[in-house]
């Protein structure tokens, strides 16, 4: 069995949601954690939660939230938090992508959640974009576990999360070409790594171009397969092993 650790389902994305869950269970992909981090989409998320067994959820407030989030959010979020089959907070995080002038907004609304999270024992999932070590910062005056998702830095960058005891989340970006991510991975163990698409986006290749979704699970593997030099079979024991001891699911 294959996890898709980060992945964000929704109507807006896809027409028919029976047929994407059917679709990635044929490909081996059975369980499935949901990112719902807009204040749009949360709702939605534990719909699908409810209404599908191996559907899971991370549930948080994106950086790219800030200005919509105000204090009465917090108390929503972490009564959601209590739901069943909510398994981290997340994604949560710094993205200084598109410019800087809320730093300090966005890091007072991911120190908000990492407290909720200590709190409430949960793991988080942490959305880091141009904010590398801002995020590094933050995360080290909290006791928290989690997944760096999307992660694409260097190796002394991977190196610095994972004694800070962080898995990191590998998807697509890994089978792009010219992609760093190939020799980052071949120096680490794989006991620090989680699959996930972040579908519908960054579709690995060959099928970049089309609508990303967990079914693309294998596709990953096979990369790293190659990268570390084993089989398909061994990526996917690991890295399901890790998510099942982070998510405690
Ligand atoms: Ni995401």
């Amino acid at each position: 069995m294959f996890i898709d650790t980060h992945c964000h389902l929704s109507k807006q994305y896809y027409d028919d949601i029976d047929s994407i869950i059917a679709k990635n269970k044929e490909r081996g992909v059975e369980r499935i954690i949901i990112s719902g981090c807009e204040l749009s989409e949360i709702e939605e998320s534990l719909y699908y939660a409810k209404k599908y067994n191996d559907v899971y959820l991370s549930l948080g407030f994106h950086p790219s939230e800030v200005d919509k989030i105000e204090n009465s959010h917090f108390k929503m979020l972490e009564n959601f938090l209590g739901e069943e089959k909510v398994v981290a907070l997340g994604e949560i995080g710094l993205d200084y992508h598109y410019g800087k002038e809320n730093r300090l907004e966005q890091m007072k609304l991911f120190e908000k959640q990492l407290n909720i999270a200590e709190a409430m024992n949960l793991p988080v999932i942490v959305h880091s974009r141009d904010a590398t070590q801002d995020t590094i910062d933050i995360l080290k005056n909290h006791h928290v576990k989690g997944v760096i998702h999307c992660f694409s830095g260097s190796y002394e960058i991977a190196k610095q999360y994972i004694d800070m005891g962080f898995l990191l989340g590998i998807g697509g970006v890994v089978t792009f070409k010219n992609s760093n991510l190939p020799k980052v991975i071949s120096m680490l163990d794989l006991s620090c790594v989680v699959l996930e698409t972040d579908s519908p986006y960054l579709t690995p290749h060959p099928y970049r171009g089309q609508v990303n979704s967990s079914q693309y699970i294998p596709v990953i593997a096979l990369k790293i397969a190659e990268v570390k030099g084993v089989s398909v079979d061994d990526v996917m024991r690991q890295t399901t092993a890790n998510a099942i001891a982070l998510f405690d699911f």
